[in-house]
């Protein structure tokens, strides 16, 4: 268990991804404090995770609000005594519109949960990880924080490439305080919300066409990175995007695997 008796905040812990990952950091020993907009989401988690109470708590913070953030680390510090691993995970999607067609409300929106969330937790946890003289963020960025994603719209890649700039600068800053601070970037996330967007159909497709490893990414497995980066073997590793995305940052999918082999044979046969 790499993360014995360790005390995780996980955002947007309620479902999908931050469920896989409140999940995998429970496996490995940490108590969690499940934090969603959905306090029966968050409950319905930490109590499947612990129903005592004991290891997991649920609490309600909307993380664009500053005073919800520093609710959420007063009542994990009165809960379990200390923080040592906060996993920025809650995020929402784009506008679905064309550039010209993002407005200012849903501009202000994706921003401010997406990016200024992440600076509201980090702010609300850096003391109390300054007085034990270490701490673990983990910030749940998006390929889209690395290179643009044309299946979204302009304000969540903007907002994304808010994440890695945060998690570059705050790895830079908070270096001298035993601060590690890392990105997870997933590919698509096979999630509820994910399979009610697109119809089976759509999914395959778009896999064939960007995923070399030919399937979208399971909930649990964004938590084994976070769990890794979290623990004490990624101490050494700091300021870093970590991509969840089944190769497609390669700029292919697995469609194309047939038309290098058909290239190759026909180089062969000459
Ligand atoms: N699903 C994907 O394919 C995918 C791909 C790349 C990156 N991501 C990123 O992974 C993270 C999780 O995505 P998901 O698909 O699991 O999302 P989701 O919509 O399934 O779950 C998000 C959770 O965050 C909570 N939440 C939303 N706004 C909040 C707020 N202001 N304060 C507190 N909680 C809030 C929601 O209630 C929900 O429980 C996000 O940051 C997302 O951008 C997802």
């Amino acid at each position: 268990m790499e993360l014995k008796d360790k005390v995780a905040i996980i955002t947007g812990g309620g479902q999908g991804g931050g469920e896989g990952i409140a999940r995998v950091l429970a496996r490995e020993g940490a108590r969690i404090a499940v934090v969603d907009l959905n306090l029966d989401a968050a409950t319905r988690v930490a109590s499947s995770i612990d129903p005592d109470g004991k290891r997991a708590i649920a609490i309600r913070a909307d993380i664009s609000k500053r005073a919800d953030t520093e609710a959420m680390a007063r009542q994990t510090l009165e809960a379990f005594g200390t923080i040592d691993i906060l996993v920025n995970n809650a995020g929402v999607g784009g506008a679905s519109a064309l550039v010209c067609d993002v407005t200012e409300e849903n501009w202000d929106r994706v921003m401010g949960v997406n990016a200024k969330g992440i600076l509201f937790c980090c702010q609300a946890v850096i003391p109390a990880m300054k007085a034990q003289g270490k701490g673990k963020i983990v910030n749940i960025d998006s390929i889209a924080g690395i290179r643009m994603a044309y299946f979204s719209s302009v304000d969540y890649t903007a907002s994304k490439h808010a994440v890695t700039g945060l998690t570059q600068h705050l790895a830079w800053e908070l270096a001298d305080q035993r601060i590690n601070v890392n990105a997870v970037c997933p590919g698509g996330i096979l999630t509820p919300a994910i399979e009610a967007y697109a119809s089976a159909e759509k999914r395959e497709a778009l896999i064939r066409r960007t995923v070399p490893l030919g399937r979208f990414c399971k909930p649990e497995e964004i938590g084994e990175a976070v769990s890794f980066l979290a623990s004490d073997r990624a101490d050494m590793i700091t300021g870093q995007m970590l991509a969840v995305d089944g190769g497609t940052l390669t700029g292919y999918g697995e469609d194309l695997r047939a038309v290098l082999r058909q290239r190759l044979q026909e180089e062969q046969a000459h």
